[in-house]
């Protein structure tokens, strides 16, 4: 593999389903470097669920929760890659905050796969997609994604397709 000078901060960002946390892991291993999901930071740093934040602080109270952790994490003086929630970019400026500290990598998967790949996954997370038929998901991502889509390619790399895989992304990495 030919080298590269890995970032501090690689950022994955795309819709819930579009594969940031699996192949976020993925490209950590293969780089040997830290993994963070951001969700999952933020469940332990707040101490309870992403479906209770929201119960008990709304989504305005969880977005500034995400705001503190995604600095946080990125903070962490060592290489890592760190796969956002599909709301992040959209809310506090975050997305010039990862513009400005690490290198954004936006995962553009059709929403129809992403429907799909929602209902085997389910939505424990996710209390904004939850208790729909697969037509009401399928509309909510679509009126998602028309909100967020201008955030999301605002970032340096944009993969598109149905199945974007980790050589893709390091294939992106090496040409940055
Ligand atoms: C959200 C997506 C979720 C999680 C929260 C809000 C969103 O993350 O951060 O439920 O606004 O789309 P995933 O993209 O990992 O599902």
């Amino acid at each position: 593999m030919k080298a590269f000078t890995i970032p501090d901060n690689i950022y994955l960002l795309g819709m819930p389903g579009s594969g940031k946390s699996t192949l976020g892991m993925e490209l950590s291993e293969h780089l040997k470097i830290e993994f963070y999901d951001l969700d999952q930071y933020i469940e332990n740093h707040a101490g309870k669920g992403i479906t209770q934040i929201f119960i008990e602080d709304g989504e305005d109270g969880f977005r500034v929760i995400e705001n503190h952790c995604l600095q946080r994490v990125s903070e962490q003086p060592y290489p890592k890659v760190i796969a956002t929630g599909g709301g992040t970019p959209c809310f506090h400026h975050n997305i010039d905050y990862i513009n400005n500290n690490g290198v954004g990598i936006f995962l553009d998967v059709p929403l129809k796969i992403i429907a799909d790949r929602l209902i085997q996954q389910g939505t424990d997370r996710r209390p904004l997609l939850r208790d729909k038929t697969p037509k009401e998901l399928l509309a909510q991502l679509q009126d998602h994604f028309f909100q967020r889509k201008d955030y999301y390619l605002k970032v340096l790399i944009h993969l598109e397709g149905p199945s974007i895989s980790m050589n893709d992304i390091i294939e992106e990495l090496k040409a940055i």
